[in-house]
């Protein structure tokens, strides 16, 4: 297998990016903001992983979420699912950027499952904070041990105006996190999904590798293709969507019955009895 150099990586990402200007621009005028004309080396500047960290976010996946941001100018935003910490970095990067950071509180505030990178036990969760610019690390407050279910009762009734939700893929946990998050968002508050095409991800890798993979899971995808209110597809770029809480806050399980309880899509998981409650099963 070969590696590639971090230069050589740099210009195939700098490449994607340039391919999906139609998604920057997209994303931008949804909030009203301007396309940058460098928004390429900015996004580049902002996703400047550390060189073991796996299973991140990608490169287009982190333009749309710096868009988002510079879009929403979020006070706060609550992610879940950390692993190495690649996208709490972005997000807390792109709050700089864009001037919404506040006085360097701590204004991204991620949960994880787990104490440890789920593809390397060896290193904590969120190691790569650690190893990042002191000033972002500063603005990223980690929990472990804990799921959206904590983080929806630790801010409830804050108004949160972004949340990204990265953690279990299996249907229907992305539902319950959505469920859990909803006391804690503003109307009109936007929730960012990540791995909304994960199964034809999936069968595209299984091609490219001849290998079989057990990540094909369907959470996020039938939860995003479901969703009855207003939503932001890319044109282009489809493994990453947002859902908008309705404006005047109202949602109940019953809105997420069509993809819940639908035998088209069967679940993937084993809910716990908490989750199960606010599924209202
Ligand atoms: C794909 S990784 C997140 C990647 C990260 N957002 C990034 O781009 O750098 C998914 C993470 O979710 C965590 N996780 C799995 N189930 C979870 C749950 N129910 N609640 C919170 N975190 C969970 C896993 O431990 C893992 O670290």
């Amino acid at each position: 297998m070969t590696t590639l150099t971090p230069d050589a990586r740099t210009e195939i990402w700098r490449q994607l990016l340039l391919e999906h200007a139609e998604d920057h621009a997209f994303v931008r005028a949804q909030f009203g903001i301007a396309a940058e004309p460098d928004y390429a080396d900015r996004v580049l500047a902002s996703h400047n992983t550390a060189p073991w960290a796996v299973g991140s976010i990608g490169v287009l996946d982190a333009m749309v979420l710096r868009d988002m941001v510079h879009g929403i100018r979020p006070g706060r935003v609550i992610e879940i699912g950390t692993a190495a910490g690649t996208s709490a970095l972005l997000l807390a990067r792109a709050m700089r950027e864009c001037g919404c950071a506040g006085d360097g509180e701590p204004v991204v505030h991620t949960f994880d499952l787990h104490p440890w990178c789920y593809f390397d036990r060896s290193r904590a969760v969120g190691s790569a904070i650690d190893e990042a610019e002191p000033e972002t690390a500063a603005l990223i407050r980690r929990r472990v041990g804990v799921t959206a279910i904590d983080a929806g009762e630790e801010f409830a009734g804050h108004n949160i105006e972004m949340a990204f939700v990265d953690a279990d893929h299996r249907h229907p946990a992305p539902v319950v996190d959505v469920l859990a998050l909803l006391p804690a968002m503003a109307p009109g508050g936007w929730i960012v999904l990540h791995d909304t095409n994960l199964p034809a991800e999936a069968d595209r890798y299984e091609k490219l590798k001849g290998t079989r993979v057990d990540w094909k899971q369907h959470g996020a995808k039938w939860l995003f293709d479901s969703w009855r209110h207003e939503k932001l597809v890319l044109p282009r770029h489809k493994n990453i969507g947002a859902i908008r809480v309705p404006a005047d806050g109202t949602l109940t399980a019953e809105e997420f019955r069509a993809c819940v309880d639908n035998p088209a899509m069967p679940w993937e998981m084993e809910p716990s009895p908490a989750a199960m409650r606010l599924l209202d099963l």
